[in-house]
């Protein structure tokens, strides 16, 4: 049931807020300024002994992942990173009992996640899964973990699901900062970030009819580059895998930092870029990237928390706490994915090529 919406990923995009409600509900503690996370199975002693946090996932998982990890180090300050699962898996990686491994996985079925999971089970490694599918074979195989709530998820790609999971990722590093040494004040700063969550979300999709128009402004582009830096540049990559998973258009995620090491070859006129371009230490920085594109007459496209000069476009998305910004940036370009989709008379539900869980090799 679609609920009035005509595709399921329309309706996905907008049961977010609601979605992002029930990850949080019941999880707040209030007063020591945390978390409670039952599921983990991990108690303080052992929160405090993890030396690295290794995050493995597929496509948009790993993308889930990749903020989580930097939300993990910025909040709890342990060294954390993401890798796809599946090179993980073929790279007979050093497992090491310091380091914490966390499965991402919607489905909690795709086959390079629950692979690796049970070769660092076989080598004694501590596995926590953050999936979406309660009782699905990752979430039995892991040692603990934390599901993400955000309801069934039909269409073929991803949206409520990789919110909902950066979400569940800074209630973990939540959680492991304030077992170890993120402040009470801090930890009171990102539980009001997180309750800001839901109606923020609701505030961007507000802006549906100014994205659509957007969307058919570029829907003629052979390909789109998407940028960002740090915090912005997972962003720009689950940006840039929802346009070609829907739409069929190249699009390649590259960090703002990296333009002037390549990339600005391609910028001309046909070739349009979306900049995520959060208020944050870096502004800047972006600033100075869109700059260079500008200077070469590429159409920019910013999402911004406020009105970007020398963009062509902004779409302005409401401000959070930097940690959690990049949980919302994105949202937005999901819409232009969709819309882009839409105007293109694509399979939206299911695009060509793709199965919603990859149990195979
Ligand atoms: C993208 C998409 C895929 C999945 C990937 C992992 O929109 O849907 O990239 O994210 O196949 O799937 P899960 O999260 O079920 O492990």
């Amino acid at each position: 049931d679609m609920g009035g919406h005509d595709t399921y990923m329309h309706k996905e995009i907008h049961e977010q807020a609601e979605a992002v409600d029930r990850v949080l509900r019941g999880r707040i503690d209030d007063r020591f300024s945390t978390v409670r996370l039952g599921g983990l199975n991990l108690d303080a002693r052992e929160a405090r002994q993890i030396r690295r946090v290794k995050i493995l996932g597929c496509g948009t998982s790993y993308h889930a992942g990749m903020i989580g990890a930097q939300m993990i180090e910025e909040l709890a300050r342990i060294p954390a990173d993401a890798e796809p699962a599946s090179e993980f898996r073929y790279r007979n990686a050093v497992v090491d009992p310091d380091t914490l491994y966390v499965a991402v996985s919607q489905s909690g079925e795709t086959y390079d996640v629950l692979a690796a999971v049970q070769e660092l089970k076989r080598k004694g490694a501590r596995v926590l899964g953050v999936v979406n599918v309660v009782g699905s074979a990752i979430a039995r195989e892991a040692d603990g973990g934390m599901y993400v709530h955000a309801g069934p998820e039909v269409c073929v790609v991803s949206t409520k699901c990789f919110t909902n999971t950066t979400v569940a990722f800074a209630l973990l590093a939540l959680h492991l900062g304030r077992t170890r040494d993120l402040s009470v004040s801090d930890g009171k700063r990102i539980i009001e970030g997180l309750r800001r969550l839901p109606g923020q979300i609701a505030e961007i999709l507000e802006q549906e009819e100014e994205i659509r128009k957007l969307a058919l402004q570029y829907a003629e582009a052979r390909s789109m580059l998407f940028i960002g830096r740090v915090r912005g540049y997972p962003v720009a990559r689950e940006a840039s895998l929802k346009l070609k998973e829907v739409s069929y258009i190249h699009a390649e995620a590259y960090p703002a930092s990296e333009l002037k090491h390549g990339p600005l070859a391609l910028i001309e006129p046909a070739l349009p870029t979306v900049a995520i371009v959060p208020d944050d230490e870096l502004l800047e920085k972006n600033r100075a990237a869109l700059e260079e594109i500008k200077a070469r007459s590429g159409p920019i496209m910013a999402v911004a928390h406020r009105e970007q000069e020398k963009a062509d476009h902004t779409i302005v998305v409401p401000k959070n706490e930097n940690e959690l910004d990049p949980i919302l940036m994105g949202i937005p370009l999901q819409l232009l994915a969709y819309h882009t989709a839409l105007a293109l008379g694509r399979d939206i539900d299911k695009p060509r090529n793709l199965a919603k869980s990859v149990t195979v090799e």
